[in-house]
């Protein structure tokens, strides 16, 4: 049984092969219409969301199976009951969970305790089911990934985390420009580094705009994440520059602008630019549900 909780562990060829079969389901899911008949997948919320929530439960029914959501007013795993206990009953009935959580060592011990696949549908440090959808994004556009260079503006968090990441392992460089003190997490950076030295590609980290010029595709995200209450004003200044508008989009020369969303129009990014012809976003929503398709397939 595996899991899928930073992407860490999956290899190359098995993300490659997530990707190939979440493009066969876009393409006709008529084949895969029972795929998931009489099983059950717990969906499990201690933050916010419309994606994740609606892409799992529309996915699961296009494949015959069954989604029960389970919402953030239960308030955080392990208060109620334990996150073992949780995990244990969740697993009598259900043949997967699919967990949005604060702090990953929540998504680690029901790892540790359930019998089904769990799958880590945001954390505090990663969003891997974002940065497959991502990638399936790209990949039609492109055709092939490797060798292409991605970019992330912004904030350093738990979706550069997962873009770092799978990046690698699929072969595209990627830069990560973000305002001085606000780069990704020191150890991930260091793991990611040894991904892409392993995987023969590059990861560069700089506050310079400059570094975006010459890549292929832009991505943003919030400036401040769920569960962060560092208010706006504190940091608008310092991250005004790193606004992704059509200016920066035309110096940098890519030819695609993504972002997971939710999306703060004139903030991280001008309507601009967000509603323009090069602008991915709701292609990466919509394959957000192909891409987990394709995850629970491979897990269950
Ligand atoms: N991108 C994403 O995960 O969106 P939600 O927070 O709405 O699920
Ligand atoms: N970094 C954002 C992603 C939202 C999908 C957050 O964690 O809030």
């Amino acid at each position: 049984m595996q899991h899928l909780l930073t992407l860490k562990h999956w290899s190359s060829a098995q993300i490659e092969a997530v990707l190939e079969k979440a493009l066969a389901l876009k393409a006709d899911y008529t084949p895969y219409q029972e795929a998931l008949k009489g099983k059950s997948v717990a969906t499990l919320f201690e933050k916010p969301s419309l994606r994740t929530r609606v892409s799992f439960d529309v996915g699961i029914n296009k494949l015959g199976g069954h989604a029960v959501y389970l919402d953030q007013q239960n308030g955080a795993l392990g208060q109620r009951e334990s996150v073992k206990d949780f995990a244990q009953n969740l697993s009598r009935w259900c043949d997967a969970i699919v967990a949005r959580v604060f702090e990953h060592t929540t998504l680690e011990e029901l790892a540790a305790h359930a019998t089904v696949p769990v799958v880590n549908s945001l954390c505090n440090l990663y969003h891997p089911c974002q940065a497959m959808a991502d990638m399936l994004t790209l990949k039609e556009r492109y055709g092939s990934l490797k060798g292409k260079t991605l970019a992330y503006v912004g904030d350093g968090n738990n979706v550069t985390h997962s873009l770092m990441i799978i990046s690698a392992k699929l072969g595209v460089n990627m830069v990560v420009v973000c305002p001085p003190g606000h780069f990704p997490d020191g150890q991930q950076v260091v793991e990611a580094q040894a991904l892409a030295a392993e995987h023969g590609t590059t990861l560069t980290l700089s506050s310079e705009l400059t570094a975006l010029k010459g890549v292929d595709a832009i991505y943003a995200d919030t400036w401040i994440s769920m569960g962060d209450d560092t208010p706006m004003e504190q940091i608008t200044a310092k991250f005004a520059p790193y606004q992704v508008n059509a200016k920066m989009m035309a110096d940098s020369g890519a030819s695609y602008f993504l972002h997971c969303q939710p999306a703060h129009r004139e903030v991280e990014v001008t309507s601009e630019v967000m509603d323009s012809e090069l602008s991915l976003v709701m292609d990466q929503a919509e394959n957000r549900m192909h891409a987990q398709n394709a995850i629970l397939l491979t897990l269950i």
